[in-house]
Protein backbone atom coordinates (compact mmCIF):
# COMPACT_ATOMS: atom_id res chain seq x y z
CA UNK A 1 0.00 0.00 0.00
CA UNK A 2 1.57 3.37 -0.85
CA UNK A 3 0.89 6.42 1.33
CA UNK A 4 0.82 9.84 0.40
CA UNK A 5 1.39 12.33 2.94
CA UNK A 6 -0.77 15.76 2.72
CA UNK A 7 -1.65 18.86 4.67
CA UNK A 8 -5.77 18.43 4.05
CA UNK A 9 -7.70 15.77 2.57
CA UNK A 10 -11.06 16.21 1.32
CA UNK A 11 -13.54 13.40 0.52
CA UNK A 12 -15.57 14.13 -2.25
CA UNK A 13 -15.34 16.42 -5.39
CA UNK A 14 -18.90 17.98 -5.42
CA UNK A 15 -19.54 21.76 -5.23
CA UNK A 16 -18.82 21.46 -1.33
CA UNK A 17 -15.87 19.58 -1.79
CA UNK A 18 -14.11 21.09 -4.92
CA UNK A 19 -14.72 24.81 -3.80
CA UNK A 20 -12.68 23.60 -0.35
CA UNK A 21 -10.17 22.11 -1.97
CA UNK A 22 -8.97 24.98 -4.33
CA UNK A 23 -9.64 27.47 -1.32
CA UNK A 24 -7.16 25.51 0.44
CA UNK A 25 -4.51 25.73 -2.26
CA UNK A 26 -4.69 29.12 -2.62
CA UNK A 27 -4.24 29.57 1.10
CA UNK A 28 -0.93 27.21 0.01
CA UNK A 29 -1.99 24.36 1.46
CA UNK A 30 -1.03 20.84 0.07
CA UNK A 31 -4.50 19.14 -0.74
CA UNK A 32 -5.58 15.58 -1.93
CA UNK A 33 -9.31 15.23 -2.95
CA UNK A 34 -10.66 11.78 -3.10
CA UNK A 35 -13.91 11.35 -5.20
CA UNK A 36 -15.22 7.85 -6.69
CA UNK A 37 -17.02 9.13 -9.54
CA UNK A 38 -16.48 12.33 -12.28
CA UNK A 39 -15.30 15.91 -10.50
CA UNK A 40 -18.40 17.76 -9.40
CA UNK A 41 -20.82 15.69 -7.62
CA UNK A 42 -24.36 15.59 -8.06
CA UNK A 43 -24.88 19.39 -8.86
CA UNK A 44 -22.69 18.86 -11.89
CA UNK A 45 -22.95 15.51 -13.20
CA UNK A 46 -27.06 14.87 -12.01
CA UNK A 47 -28.20 17.59 -10.99
CA UNK A 48 -28.28 21.42 -10.82
CA UNK A 49 -26.23 21.81 -14.03
CA UNK A 50 -28.46 18.81 -16.10
CA UNK A 51 -31.50 19.83 -14.81
CA UNK A 52 -30.97 23.31 -15.30
CA UNK A 53 -29.83 22.62 -18.91
CA UNK A 54 -32.95 20.21 -19.59
CA UNK A 55 -34.83 22.76 -18.21
CA UNK A 56 -34.29 25.46 -20.42
CA UNK A 57 -34.60 23.36 -23.12
CA UNK A 58 -38.43 22.52 -22.41
CA UNK A 59 -38.98 26.21 -22.39
CA UNK A 60 -38.00 26.89 -25.44
CA UNK A 61 -39.82 23.95 -26.43
CA UNK A 62 -42.75 26.03 -25.38
CA UNK A 63 -42.46 29.00 -26.29
CA UNK A 64 -41.57 27.85 -30.13
CA UNK A 65 -45.07 26.82 -29.68
CA UNK A 66 -46.45 30.23 -28.68
CA UNK A 67 -44.43 32.13 -30.91
CA UNK A 68 -47.78 32.88 -32.83
CA UNK A 69 -48.48 35.13 -29.68
CA UNK A 70 -45.46 37.37 -31.46
CA UNK A 71 -46.71 37.40 -34.45
CA UNK A 72 -44.09 34.70 -35.47
CA UNK A 73 -45.22 31.23 -37.29
CA UNK A 74 -43.34 28.28 -36.18
CA UNK A 75 -44.08 25.37 -37.35
CA UNK A 76 -44.64 22.42 -34.46
CA UNK A 77 -41.82 21.88 -33.30
CA UNK A 78 -40.26 17.82 -32.92
CA UNK A 79 -38.05 17.11 -30.23
CA UNK A 80 -35.10 14.59 -30.96
CA UNK A 81 -34.47 13.62 -27.80
CA UNK A 82 -30.76 11.95 -27.92
CA UNK A 83 -29.64 15.37 -29.07
CA UNK A 84 -31.27 17.15 -26.56
CA UNK A 85 -28.93 14.27 -23.99
CA UNK A 86 -26.07 15.04 -25.51
CA UNK A 87 -26.24 18.53 -25.71
CA UNK A 88 -27.10 18.36 -22.46
CA UNK A 89 -24.46 16.24 -21.59
CA UNK A 90 -21.75 18.72 -23.46
CA UNK A 91 -22.69 21.15 -20.93
CA UNK A 92 -22.06 18.90 -17.80
CA UNK A 93 -18.74 17.92 -19.52
CA UNK A 94 -17.25 21.67 -19.91
CA UNK A 95 -17.92 22.23 -16.60
CA UNK A 96 -16.72 18.91 -15.11
CA UNK A 97 -13.42 19.26 -16.89
CA UNK A 98 -13.01 22.91 -15.89
CA UNK A 99 -12.52 21.70 -12.20
CA UNK A 100 -9.79 19.27 -13.52
CA UNK A 101 -8.41 22.10 -15.05
CA UNK A 102 -8.35 24.43 -11.83
CA UNK A 103 -7.13 21.38 -9.85
CA UNK A 104 -4.34 21.40 -12.13
CA UNK A 105 -3.18 24.82 -12.48
CA UNK A 106 -3.81 25.08 -8.33
CA UNK A 107 -1.61 21.60 -7.93
CA UNK A 108 -4.53 19.95 -6.47
CA UNK A 109 -4.04 16.25 -6.59
CA UNK A 110 -6.78 13.87 -7.31
CA UNK A 111 -7.32 10.30 -6.38
CA UNK A 112 -9.93 8.41 -8.30
CA UNK A 113 -11.22 6.14 -5.47
CA UNK A 114 -13.82 5.59 -2.69
CA UNK A 115 -12.64 6.20 0.28
CA UNK A 116 -12.81 5.63 4.76
CA UNK A 117 -11.86 6.83 7.87
CA UNK A 118 -8.90 4.91 9.50
CA UNK A 119 -8.40 7.66 11.98
CA UNK A 120 -8.72 11.58 12.73
CA UNK A 121 -5.68 11.59 10.43
CA UNK A 122 -5.39 8.82 8.22
CA UNK A 123 -7.96 7.49 5.19
CA UNK A 124 -7.55 4.63 3.22
CA UNK A 125 -8.05 5.22 -0.45
CA UNK A 126 -9.47 1.82 -2.65
CA UNK A 127 -8.72 2.44 -6.63
CA UNK A 128 -8.26 -0.17 -9.69
CA UNK A 129 -4.69 0.15 -8.85
CA UNK A 130 -4.76 -0.40 -5.31
CA UNK A 131 -5.21 0.73 -1.78
CA UNK A 132 -3.64 4.29 -0.91
CA UNK A 133 -3.34 5.51 2.54
CA UNK A 134 -3.19 9.32 2.42
CA UNK A 135 -2.22 10.92 5.78
CA UNK A 136 -3.24 14.36 6.93
CA UNK A 137 -3.32 17.20 9.72
CA UNK A 138 -6.78 17.76 8.77
CA UNK A 139 -9.89 15.91 7.13
CA UNK A 140 -13.08 17.13 5.26
CA UNK A 141 -15.37 15.16 4.81
CA UNK A 142 -18.27 15.81 1.94
CA UNK A 143 -19.60 13.07 0.36
CA UNK A 144 -22.69 14.60 -0.25
CA UNK A 145 -26.25 13.12 -0.43
CA UNK A 146 -28.47 10.34 -2.35
CA UNK A 147 -31.75 10.06 -3.39
CA UNK A 148 -34.41 8.70 -0.54
CA UNK A 149 -36.21 5.45 -1.39
CA UNK A 150 -39.22 4.02 -0.09
CA UNK A 151 -40.68 1.25 0.70
CA UNK A 152 -42.03 -0.93 -2.29
CA UNK A 153 -39.97 1.40 -4.60
CA UNK A 154 -36.65 0.05 -5.33
CA UNK A 155 -34.82 2.53 -8.09
CA UNK A 156 -34.56 0.63 -11.37
CA UNK A 157 -35.42 1.28 -15.18
CA UNK A 158 -39.36 1.77 -14.28
CA UNK A 159 -38.73 4.16 -11.05
CA UNK A 160 -36.20 6.50 -11.64
CA UNK A 161 -34.65 9.01 -9.44
CA UNK A 162 -33.58 12.42 -10.58
CA UNK A 163 -30.25 10.81 -12.35
CA UNK A 164 -32.40 8.74 -14.72
CA UNK A 165 -34.79 11.42 -14.97
CA UNK A 166 -31.99 13.29 -16.50
CA UNK A 167 -31.21 10.80 -19.22
CA UNK A 168 -33.77 8.93 -20.58
CA UNK A 169 -33.96 7.08 -23.64
CA UNK A 170 -37.77 7.91 -24.33
CA UNK A 171 -39.93 10.33 -23.73
CA UNK A 172 -42.71 8.70 -21.47
CA UNK A 173 -46.00 8.95 -22.34
CA UNK A 174 -47.45 8.59 -19.09
CA UNK A 175 -44.98 9.62 -16.22
CA UNK A 176 -46.04 9.47 -12.19
CA UNK A 177 -44.55 11.83 -9.83
CA UNK A 178 -43.99 10.72 -6.11
CA UNK A 179 -43.12 13.44 -4.17
CA UNK A 180 -44.27 17.06 -5.44
CA UNK A 181 -41.16 18.76 -3.82
CA UNK A 182 -38.19 20.71 -5.60
CA UNK A 183 -37.58 18.12 -7.66
CA UNK A 184 -40.85 16.61 -8.56
CA UNK A 185 -42.12 19.98 -9.43
CA UNK A 186 -39.02 20.90 -11.68
CA UNK A 187 -38.99 17.80 -13.60
CA UNK A 188 -42.38 17.00 -13.60
CA UNK A 189 -42.89 20.36 -15.09
CA UNK A 190 -40.26 19.52 -17.64
CA UNK A 191 -41.76 16.10 -18.98
CA UNK A 192 -45.13 18.08 -19.35
CA UNK A 193 -43.40 20.94 -21.25
CA UNK A 194 -41.96 18.08 -24.23
CA UNK A 195 -45.41 15.76 -23.91
CA UNK A 196 -45.67 13.65 -21.13
CA UNK A 197 -49.35 13.19 -19.22
CA UNK A 198 -48.31 14.25 -15.84
CA UNK A 199 -49.87 13.15 -12.66
CA UNK A 200 -48.03 14.04 -9.48
CA UNK A 201 -48.96 12.33 -5.50
CA UNK A 202 -47.76 14.68 -2.70
CA UNK A 203 -47.61 13.55 0.79
CA UNK A 204 -49.03 17.19 2.60
CA UNK A 205 -51.57 19.35 1.66
CA UNK A 206 -49.89 21.46 -0.58
CA UNK A 207 -46.99 21.32 -3.56
CA UNK A 208 -43.72 22.46 -2.18
CA UNK A 209 -43.87 22.47 1.10
CA UNK A 210 -42.21 25.36 3.20
CA UNK A 211 -42.34 27.84 0.54
CA UNK A 212 -44.41 30.99 1.03
CA UNK A 213 -48.33 29.56 -0.67
CA UNK A 214 -48.81 33.04 -2.67
CA UNK A 215 -45.78 31.57 -4.60
CA UNK A 216 -46.72 27.68 -4.74
CA UNK A 217 -50.44 29.56 -6.39
CA UNK A 218 -48.45 31.05 -9.36
CA UNK A 219 -46.40 27.80 -9.89
CA UNK A 220 -49.22 25.40 -9.20
CA UNK A 221 -51.59 27.76 -11.88
CA UNK A 222 -48.88 26.97 -14.69
CA UNK A 223 -48.76 23.46 -13.64
CA UNK A 224 -52.45 23.14 -14.44
CA UNK A 225 -51.97 25.07 -17.61
CA UNK A 226 -49.51 21.89 -18.85
CA UNK A 227 -51.82 19.60 -17.65
CA UNK A 228 -50.21 18.00 -14.83
CA UNK A 229 -52.74 16.17 -12.39
CA UNK A 230 -51.64 17.12 -8.85
CA UNK A 231 -52.90 14.99 -5.71
CA UNK A 232 -52.33 16.39 -2.38
CA UNK A 233 -52.75 13.89 0.81
CA UNK A 234 -51.42 11.43 -1.16
CA UNK A 235 -48.91 8.69 -0.32
CA UNK A 236 -47.64 6.17 -2.81
CA UNK A 237 -47.80 2.86 -1.11
CA UNK A 238 -46.87 -0.09 -3.96
CA UNK A 239 -46.70 -0.46 -7.11
CA UNK A 240 -46.34 -3.77 -9.82
CA UNK A 241 -45.27 -4.13 -12.94
CA UNK A 242 -48.51 -5.10 -15.59
CA UNK A 243 -47.14 -5.82 -19.17
CA UNK A 244 -44.71 -3.29 -19.04
CA UNK A 245 -47.28 -1.04 -17.38
CA UNK A 246 -46.73 0.78 -13.93
CA UNK A 247 -50.19 0.11 -11.72
CA UNK A 248 -49.56 2.02 -8.51
CA UNK A 249 -51.62 1.78 -5.84
CA UNK A 250 -52.21 5.27 -3.83
CA UNK A 251 -53.68 6.61 -0.71
CA UNK A 252 -55.94 9.72 -1.56
CA UNK A 253 -57.24 11.60 1.57
CA UNK A 254 -57.32 7.52 3.10
CA UNK A 255 -59.27 6.41 0.12
CA UNK A 256 -57.00 3.48 -2.21
CA UNK A 257 -56.98 4.05 -6.00
CA UNK A 258 -54.76 2.45 -8.61
CA UNK A 259 -52.76 5.01 -11.39
CA UNK A 260 -51.06 3.63 -14.17
CA UNK A 261 -47.69 4.86 -15.52
CA UNK A 262 -44.66 3.96 -17.85
CA UNK A 263 -42.29 5.47 -15.30
CA UNK A 264 -42.68 6.57 -11.84
CA UNK A 265 -39.93 9.46 -10.34
CA UNK A 266 -39.42 8.60 -7.05
CA UNK A 267 -38.75 12.43 -5.52
CA UNK A 268 -39.40 12.09 -1.76
CA UNK A 269 -35.90 13.87 -0.80
CA UNK A 270 -32.36 12.95 -0.42
CA UNK A 271 -30.24 11.20 2.28
CA UNK A 272 -26.53 11.95 3.22
CA UNK A 273 -24.15 9.26 2.48
CA UNK A 274 -22.49 8.78 5.15
CA UNK A 275 -22.51 5.21 5.99
CA UNK A 276 -19.85 3.47 5.24
CA UNK A 277 -17.22 6.56 5.58
CA UNK A 278 -15.89 4.80 8.69
CA UNK A 279 -16.64 8.09 10.81
CA UNK A 280 -16.50 6.20 14.36
CA UNK A 281 -13.22 5.25 14.12
CA UNK A 282 -12.22 9.40 13.65
CA UNK A 283 -14.82 10.19 16.35
CA UNK A 284 -17.32 11.65 13.72
CA UNK A 285 -20.84 11.57 15.67
CA UNK A 286 -23.76 11.37 13.31
CA UNK A 287 -27.50 12.38 14.48
CA UNK A 288 -30.29 9.09 14.13
CA UNK A 289 -31.06 10.52 10.34
CA UNK A 290 -27.07 10.48 9.40
CA UNK A 291 -26.57 14.08 9.31
CA UNK A 292 -23.12 15.22 11.00
CA UNK A 293 -23.12 18.29 13.47
CA UNK A 294 -20.94 21.00 12.96
CA UNK A 295 -19.90 23.82 14.47
CA UNK A 296 -20.10 27.05 12.92
CA UNK A 297 -16.58 26.64 11.39
CA UNK A 298 -17.75 23.47 10.37
CA UNK A 299 -15.82 21.07 12.50
CA UNK A 300 -17.12 18.02 13.50
CA UNK A 301 -17.02 16.49 16.98
CA UNK A 302 -13.62 15.44 16.04
CA UNK A 303 -11.19 18.05 16.18
CA UNK A 304 -9.44 18.45 12.92
CA UNK A 305 -12.43 16.43 10.83
CA UNK A 306 -14.62 18.91 9.25
CA UNK A 307 -17.95 18.19 7.45
CA UNK A 308 -19.58 20.36 4.70
CA UNK A 309 -22.53 20.47 1.75
CA UNK A 310 -25.60 17.71 2.07
CA UNK A 311 -24.21 15.15 4.69
CA UNK A 312 -24.57 18.40 7.23
CA UNK A 313 -27.81 19.86 8.56
CA UNK A 314 -29.71 22.48 6.87
CA UNK A 315 -30.73 22.51 3.22
CA UNK A 316 -29.22 20.61 0.18
CA UNK A 317 -28.15 23.51 -1.98
CA UNK A 318 -24.97 23.70 -4.07
CA UNK A 319 -24.26 27.23 -2.53
CA UNK A 320 -24.61 26.20 0.90
CA UNK A 321 -21.93 23.94 0.62
CA UNK A 322 -19.87 25.84 -1.29
CA UNK A 323 -20.09 28.65 1.54
CA UNK A 324 -19.26 25.92 4.00
CA UNK A 325 -16.17 24.47 1.95
CA UNK A 326 -14.73 28.48 2.10
CA UNK A 327 -15.31 28.80 5.57
CA UNK A 328 -14.04 25.82 6.29
CA UNK A 329 -10.47 25.75 4.28
CA UNK A 330 -10.22 29.64 6.02
CA UNK A 331 -10.87 27.82 9.48
CA UNK A 332 -8.51 25.17 8.32
CA UNK A 333 -5.63 27.79 7.05
CA UNK A 334 -6.74 29.59 10.75
CA UNK A 335 -7.85 32.60 9.46
CA UNK A 336 -9.64 34.77 11.75
CA UNK A 337 -13.40 35.22 11.79
CA UNK A 338 -14.27 32.81 9.64
CA UNK A 339 -17.82 31.60 10.35
CA UNK A 340 -20.95 29.97 8.64
CA UNK A 341 -24.00 31.85 8.90
CA UNK A 342 -27.33 29.68 7.76
CA UNK A 343 -29.35 33.44 8.30
CA UNK A 344 -28.83 34.48 4.66
CA UNK A 345 -28.63 31.55 2.56
CA UNK A 346 -31.29 32.33 -0.81
CA UNK A 347 -33.03 29.15 -1.97
CA UNK A 348 -33.67 29.10 -5.94
CA UNK A 349 -36.47 26.52 -7.41
CA UNK A 350 -36.66 26.34 -11.25
CA UNK A 351 -40.08 25.60 -12.07
CA UNK A 352 -42.18 27.57 -14.37
CA UNK A 353 -42.45 30.49 -13.62
CA UNK A 354 -39.32 30.41 -11.27
CA UNK A 355 -39.53 30.44 -7.31
CA UNK A 356 -36.67 32.30 -5.40
CA UNK A 357 -36.33 32.92 -1.41
CA UNK A 358 -34.33 34.62 1.00
CA UNK A 359 -35.18 34.68 5.07
CA UNK A 360 -38.06 34.16 7.02
CA UNK A 361 -41.34 34.07 5.17
CA UNK A 362 -44.23 35.83 6.59
CA UNK A 363 -45.54 32.72 8.34
CA UNK A 364 -42.01 32.66 10.17
CA UNK A 365 -42.06 35.00 10.99
CA UNK A 366 -45.41 35.38 12.85
CA UNK A 367 -44.65 32.46 14.49
CA UNK A 368 -41.45 34.10 16.20
CA UNK A 369 -43.65 36.50 17.51
CA UNK A 370 -42.06 39.14 15.17
CA UNK A 371 -44.06 42.14 14.54
CA UNK A 372 -43.95 42.75 10.57
CA UNK A 373 -44.83 44.97 7.70
CA UNK A 374 -45.34 43.05 3.68
CA UNK A 375 -45.03 44.88 0.91
CA UNK A 376 -45.59 43.11 -2.67
CA UNK A 377 -45.88 44.21 -6.11
CA UNK A 378 -46.86 42.10 -9.16
CA UNK A 379 -44.87 41.71 -12.18
CA UNK A 380 -48.10 41.86 -14.51
CA UNK A 381 -47.43 46.30 -13.41
CA UNK A 382 -43.50 45.74 -14.61
CA UNK A 383 -43.25 46.95 -18.26
CA UNK A 384 -39.73 44.53 -18.43
CA UNK A 385 -41.96 41.46 -17.83
CA UNK A 386 -44.67 42.69 -20.41
CA UNK A 387 -41.88 43.12 -22.82
CA UNK A 388 -40.62 39.66 -22.36
CA UNK A 389 -44.16 38.42 -22.48
CA UNK A 390 -43.29 36.84 -18.63
CA UNK A 391 -45.43 38.57 -16.57
CA UNK A 392 -47.13 36.22 -14.02
CA UNK A 393 -46.10 36.43 -10.42
CA UNK A 394 -44.87 38.77 -8.15
CA UNK A 395 -42.20 39.53 -5.04
CA UNK A 396 -43.11 39.49 -1.28
CA UNK A 397 -41.14 41.65 0.92
CA UNK A 398 -41.20 41.10 4.82
CA UNK A 399 -39.70 43.62 7.06
CA UNK A 400 -39.44 43.94 10.53
CA UNK A 401 -42.27 46.54 11.68
CA UNK A 402 -39.64 48.34 14.11
CA UNK A 403 -36.53 48.99 12.76
CA UNK A 404 -37.47 48.11 8.98
CA UNK A 405 -34.93 45.91 8.09
CA UNK A 406 -35.51 43.27 5.40
CA UNK A 407 -36.24 39.33 7.14
CA UNK A 408 -36.80 37.86 3.99
CA UNK A 409 -37.73 38.68 0.22
CA UNK A 410 -39.99 35.85 -1.90
CA UNK A 411 -40.38 36.23 -5.62
CA UNK A 412 -41.97 34.21 -7.98
CA UNK A 413 -41.70 35.08 -11.40
CA UNK A 414 -39.41 35.50 -14.52
CA UNK A 415 -35.49 35.20 -14.13
CA UNK A 416 -36.37 35.42 -9.96
CA UNK A 417 -33.51 32.96 -9.49
CA UNK A 418 -31.51 35.83 -11.05
CA UNK A 419 -33.07 38.88 -9.17
CA UNK A 420 -32.80 36.99 -5.60
CA UNK A 421 -29.51 37.92 -5.06
CA UNK A 422 -30.15 41.51 -5.21
CA UNK A 423 -32.40 40.60 -2.19
CA UNK A 424 -29.48 38.61 -0.24
CA UNK A 425 -26.95 41.06 -0.50
CA UNK A 426 -29.32 43.57 1.13
CA UNK A 427 -29.73 41.42 3.85
CA UNK A 428 -26.03 40.00 4.44
CA UNK A 429 -25.58 44.35 4.68
CA UNK A 430 -28.66 44.53 7.42
CA UNK A 431 -30.34 47.38 4.72
CA UNK A 432 -33.87 48.55 5.25
CA UNK A 433 -36.76 48.41 2.90
CA UNK A 434 -36.27 52.21 2.40
CA UNK A 435 -32.39 51.67 1.36
CA UNK A 436 -34.03 49.80 -1.33
CA UNK A 437 -36.29 51.99 -2.15
CA UNK A 438 -33.72 55.30 -2.10
CA UNK A 439 -31.42 52.65 -4.76
CA UNK A 440 -31.93 54.21 -7.73
CA UNK A 441 -32.94 50.78 -10.29
CA UNK A 442 -32.36 50.77 -14.02
CA UNK A 443 -35.84 50.88 -16.44
CA UNK A 444 -37.16 48.82 -17.78
CA UNK A 445 -35.61 46.03 -15.78
CA UNK A 446 -37.21 42.91 -13.86
CA UNK A 447 -35.63 44.37 -10.59
CA UNK A 448 -37.87 47.52 -10.33
CA UNK A 449 -40.42 45.04 -8.84
CA UNK A 450 -38.11 43.91 -5.75
CA UNK A 451 -38.17 48.34 -5.32
CA UNK A 452 -41.97 48.45 -5.87
CA UNK A 453 -42.43 45.67 -3.69
CA UNK A 454 -40.17 48.00 -0.74
CA UNK A 455 -41.96 51.09 -1.41
CA UNK A 456 -45.45 49.09 -1.17
CA UNK A 457 -44.03 48.25 2.89
CA UNK A 458 -44.61 52.10 3.40
CA UNK A 459 -47.75 52.27 1.22
CA UNK A 460 -45.78 54.62 -1.21
CA UNK A 461 -45.85 52.18 -4.10
CA UNK A 462 -46.41 54.91 -7.50
CA UNK A 463 -47.41 51.91 -9.49
CA UNK A 464 -50.29 50.48 -7.77
CA UNK A 465 -53.79 51.60 -7.12
CA UNK A 466 -54.30 53.45 -3.79
P1 LIG B 1 -38.09 17.76 -1.35
O1 LIG B 1 -37.87 17.66 0.09
O2 LIG B 1 -37.98 19.08 -2.04
O3 LIG B 1 -39.55 17.21 -1.71
C1 LIG B 1 -39.98 15.94 -1.35
C2 LIG B 1 -41.50 15.94 -1.38
O4 LIG B 1 -41.95 14.61 -1.27
C3 LIG B 1 -42.13 16.72 -0.23
O5 LIG B 1 -43.06 17.62 -0.77
C4 LIG B 1 -42.76 15.63 0.63
O6 LIG B 1 -43.90 16.08 1.31
C5 LIG B 1 -43.07 14.56 -0.40
N1 LIG B 1 -43.15 13.18 0.11
C6 LIG B 1 -42.35 12.59 1.03
N2 LIG B 1 -42.70 11.28 1.17
C7 LIG B 1 -43.75 11.06 0.32
C8 LIG B 1 -44.52 9.91 -0.02
N3 LIG B 1 -44.32 8.73 0.55
N4 LIG B 1 -45.49 10.03 -0.96
C9 LIG B 1 -45.72 11.24 -1.55
N5 LIG B 1 -44.98 12.36 -1.28
C10 LIG B 1 -44.02 12.27 -0.37
O7 LIG B 1 -37.11 16.67 -2.01
P2 LIG B 1 -36.64 16.46 -3.51
O8 LIG B 1 -37.56 17.15 -4.46
O9 LIG B 1 -36.45 15.00 -3.65
O10 LIG B 1 -35.25 17.19 -3.55
C11 LIG B 1 -34.17 16.71 -2.73
C12 LIG B 1 -33.25 17.83 -2.33
O11 LIG B 1 -32.57 18.33 -3.44
C13 LIG B 1 -34.00 18.97 -1.69
O12 LIG B 1 -33.38 19.27 -0.47
C14 LIG B 1 -33.86 20.11 -2.64
O13 LIG B 1 -33.72 21.35 -1.98
C15 LIG B 1 -32.60 19.75 -3.42
N6 LIG B 1 -32.73 20.27 -4.77
C16 LIG B 1 -32.55 21.60 -4.98
C17 LIG B 1 -32.74 22.13 -6.23
C18 LIG B 1 -32.59 23.59 -6.43
O14 LIG B 1 -31.97 24.24 -5.63
N7 LIG B 1 -33.18 24.17 -7.47
C19 LIG B 1 -33.10 21.30 -7.38
C20 LIG B 1 -33.31 19.93 -7.02
C21 LIG B 1 -33.10 19.45 -5.78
Amino acid sequence: MSEIQADTVVLGAGPAGYVCAIRLAQYGKKVVVVEEDDLGGTCLNWGCIPSKALISAGHFFEQAEHASTMGFTVEQPELDLSKLIAWKDGVVKKLTGGIGMLFKSRSVDWIKGSAVLVDGGTVSVETPEGSVRVKARDIVIAAGSEPAPIPGFDFGDRVWSSTEALSPEEIPQRLLVIGGGVIGLELGMFYAQIGSEVVVVEATDSLLPGTDPDLVKVVARKAKKLGVKVHTNAFARSWEDSAGVARITVEISGEESVLEADRILLSVGRRPRTKSLGLESAGVKVDERGFISVNEQCQTSASHVYAIGDLTHGPMLAHKGSAQGLVAAAAIAEKAGAAYDKRVIPSVIFTDPEIASVGLTEAEALEQNIEIKVGRFNFGANGRALSIGKAEGLIKVVSDAGDDTLLGVHMVGPNVTDLIAEAALAMESGLTTEDITLTVHPHPTLNEVFMEACEDVHNLCVHSPG
